[in-house]
């Protein structure tokens, strides 16, 4: 006798699905409840009870514990009683299901009539239902939907169970009935596939065997093809109900199983069967199969062991594409794929929970927020507030469609079925642990200031963090807005998570590598050195040089030959420019740095250019109450003592000269040591007030204001202004200390 046995028998994906989930919550929690009979096969519940498992017919009736619901799935006010109570509800809905509750839910909400295709009193169509709220109609068959009203739009869907036959009709009956009309194939293969493969094994063996629970409207059916194949069919529960008798004379015999059959039982029944065909063959009755093994695919006895591997690879194929629509967002065709699935779905439903971290996928990103699929029954939505800490104009500039993104569940409302996400809250966590480890290992950062603030700078660490004012710089920062869209580089000073406390110093960092350059330099250099630095800052008194860490002091009279009124007028800040040590002071960390040092001093061969005697063109360069120094040239001032602007007694210098005057002046003393020149101007011809406004018209004017009688020459061209002339001696012209005045 030969047995073979239907590919596919038993469970389908969803049923095992629910049973794996309830096995794993037994072994997990103390109080697990299902709602309603989790299958429609009484030993294996039988068999879940004895795991613990208990059933309850409401949500009412579970005091604590999980409850679990069954692959039907139930509506959204029904599970938020459930979570209101207290309970963990381990939402077992198969996939199929889930879909098209999903789908009931968006049609109803974007105000398309929804038509349901399936059985009004089925818990199934009960649970899609209350996911439009009621305002789907249920329909029967096509017969029904001839009946109903024209309308405008209908969006029809199906039970899971309904066959594609009668589902095309119902539809083809609506698009009749209806102008626009929105289709979407919901129906789930499986229990199909298990008829076709009944009807293949009756057509091929004598004697049928239909394993599953006799209440079950399923199983029933998978009998009625063998009977109407004109075939023996048995339907039993249990291997034990079978008899011998049925098989004589029978050469093949065929297993089949309903959707609700564990493989244990399938397994039980082909051992029976076994036993059986043993006894026949020792009674002479089918000897001529004897050698051979159970036929049939990998549901044959030794495959049945293991639930997964009952599996043949088609079922539970996903349904096709919503016509129109493109959508399909239904498990994948392959049913390892599917296990794999939904092993991790089972995981989710113990610890999906609000403040969880989950991996996501982004769906859609829309001005208000954006959709990611978590495997929560819907997409979450993160709302834009909680994208980044950052303020965000444009999501698609953060994340965009297809992304995997890492989020942390906000809320979940299980009427909405809608999950509350914030990609906000995984980054700053992950931003905090960086911190910590910065801190701890005395790291610096780079970061970038966010805003400037009342007190101090927002910096960017993935999170938002403090500046103080006191430690942006080394000294006090003024302007803290210049700082805004640049880096810095940072140290954390305090942490405060549970304060979402981050405060950060730029100053630890700069003062940390002064300290090291000041050790360098102090170390290094010594007094007459020469460096390159650059200018950092300018004051009244002089320009602080950042010498590679550690600032020196170059003090304005250090600046130049000449005078110089502000140091603004020699340097700007961000100059790069050379400097000479002039003082180290190692114990107070003081340098004192010189720039004319290296330049060309004008004071050099002062006597030789400007003998005493003669006749010199310059520049008031200022008046003081005893008379105006003029400048001969850039670093080389002499005065002009009150007493010798004019022949006249003058009272104040302002009556004969002006800052800026061109005039001609006589040496009378110089001073090369002290750097001291007197000047005259009595009896000497002046230009024209005004004539000279630049200089080369003063140079022309000079040339043509050069009295004739004193032999004056004008100044070389190529030298310029302070050049000197030839003139005749003007000894004993002026000898008054009083005019001994510094010229500088
Ligand atoms: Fe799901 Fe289809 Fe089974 S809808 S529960 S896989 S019959």
């Amino acid at each position: 006798m030969e047995i073979i046995v239907a590919n596919p028998a038993g469970f389908c994906f969803g049923v095992r699905r629910a049973v794996k989930t309830a096995e794993k919550m037994a072994s997990l929690r103390p109080e697990v409840n299902t709602l309603g009979p989790l299958i429609h096969n009484r030993p294996e519940l039988e068999r879940l009870a004895e795991l613990g498992i208990r059933q309850v017919e409401a949500v009412e009736e579970a005091t604590a514990g999980t409850l679990i619901i069954r692959t039907h799935g139930i509506g959204p006010r029904e599970l938020a009683r459930a979570r209101e109570k207290g309970l963990e509800v381990a939402d077992a809905t198969c996939p199929y299901v889930l879909r098209l509750q999903r789908k009931a839910r968006e049609w109803a909400a974007a105000g398309w009539q929804v038509v349901l295709v399936g059985e009004m009193n089925h818990p199934e169509t009960k649970g899609v239902m209350a996911w439009c709220e009621g305002k789907a109609e249920v329909i029967a068959g096509a017969e029904e939907a001839r009946k109903l009203p024209f309308l405008p739009r209908r969006a029809v869907l199906a039970q899971t169970t309904q066959t594609q036959e009668g589902y095309a009709e119902v539809i083809a009956a609506l698009r009749e009935r209806t102008g626009e009309t929105r289709v979407e194939d919901t129906i789930c293969l499986a229990t199909r596939k298990r008829q076709e493969a009944t009807k293949q094994l009756a057509a091929e063996t004598d004697v049928v065997l239909v394993v599953g629970g006799k209440n079950s409207a399923n199983t029933g059916h998978l009998a009625d093809i063998g009977r109407d194949a004109g075939r023996s069919v048995h339907l039993i529960e249990r291997g034990r109900e079978i008899e011998i008798g049925w098989f004589s004379e029978k050469d093949k015999v065929g297993i089949t199983a309903g959707a609700s059959t564990p493989a244990w039982i399938i397994k039980e029944v082909c051992m029976k069967m076994e036993e059986i065909k043993e006894q026949l063959e020792q009674s002479g009755e089918g000897a001529e199969a004897a050698a051979e093994p159970p036929a049939g695919g990998e549901g044959a006895p030794a495959d049945i062991a293991d639930p997964a591997g009952e599996a043949n690879g088609t079922e539970g194929e996903a349904p096709v594409a919503a016509e129109g629509t493109g959508e399909d967002a239904a498990p994948g065709a392959d049913e390892a794929e599917l296990m794999e699935e939904s092993v991790n779905y089972i995981d989710t439903f113990i610890s999906f929970r609000p403040g969880q971290v989950v991996a996501g996928k982004v769906i859609q990103v829309g001005p208000e927020g954006v959709l990611v699929d978590v495997g929560y029954k819907s997409e979450g939505i993160i709302p834009l507030r909680e994208l980044s800490h950052r303020f965000v104009e444009n999501p698609e500039d953060v994340v965009r469609a297809g992304d995997e993104i890492n989020v942390r569940i906000l809320s979940i409302n299980p009427e909405e079925g809608t999950l509350r996400l914030s990609r906000r809250q995984v980054l700053e966590g992950e931003a905090w642990e960086r911190l910590q480890k910065s801190r701890a290992a005395g790291e610096i950062l780079e970061v970038t200031i966010l805003e400037a603030v009342k007190g101090g700078l927002v910096a960017d660490v993935g999170l938002r963090a403090f500046i103080p004012a006191s430690h942006v710089d080394v000294g006090f920062a003024n302007h803290l807005e210049e700082y805004v869209g640049k880096p810095l580089r940072v140290k954390v000073l305090e942490l405060e998570r549970n304060k979402r406390r981050a405060i950060l110093s730029r100053k630890v960092v700069l003062e940390e590598e002064r300290n090291a350059a000041r050790e360098r330099i102090m170390g290094e250099v010594e007094e007459g050195a020469v460096l390159r630095g650059r200018v950092k800052s300018l004051t009244s008194f002089g320009a602080f040089i950042d010498l590679g860490g550690l600032d020196g002091l170059l003090h304005i009279s250090e600046m130049s030959w000449g005078r110089v009124m502000h140091p603004s007028e020699v340097l700007q800040p961000g100059q790069e420019i050379e400097v000479i040590i002039l003082r180290l002071d190692r114990d107070k960390d003081k340098i004192s740095l010189g720039m004319k040092q290296i330049l060309p001093n004008p004071w050099e061969k002062i006597s030789a250019k400007y003998p005493e005697g003669a006749i010199v063109r310059g520049k008031v360069a200022r008046l003081v109450s005893f008379g105006a120094f003029v400048e001969l040239e850039p670093g080389v001032d002499g005065l002009v003592h009150i007493s010798h602007l004019s022949r006249h007694r003058v009272q104040k210098p302002e009556e004969v000269v002006q800052p800026g005057d061109t005039v001609y002046v006589q040496v009378i003393k110089v001073d090369a040591e002290g750097r001291r020149i007197n000047l005259s101007m009595r009896g000497i011809e002046q230009p024209a007030k005004g004539a000279a406004k630049n200089k080369r018209e003063a140079e022309s004017e000079a040339a043509a204001d050069v009295p004739a009688e004193t032999g004056w020459e004008s100044p070389d061209e190529t030298t310029g202004e302070g050049e000197t002339a030839d003139v005749p001696s003007a000894a004993g012209y002026f000898s008054n200390d009083e005019g001994s005045v510094e010229a500088k």
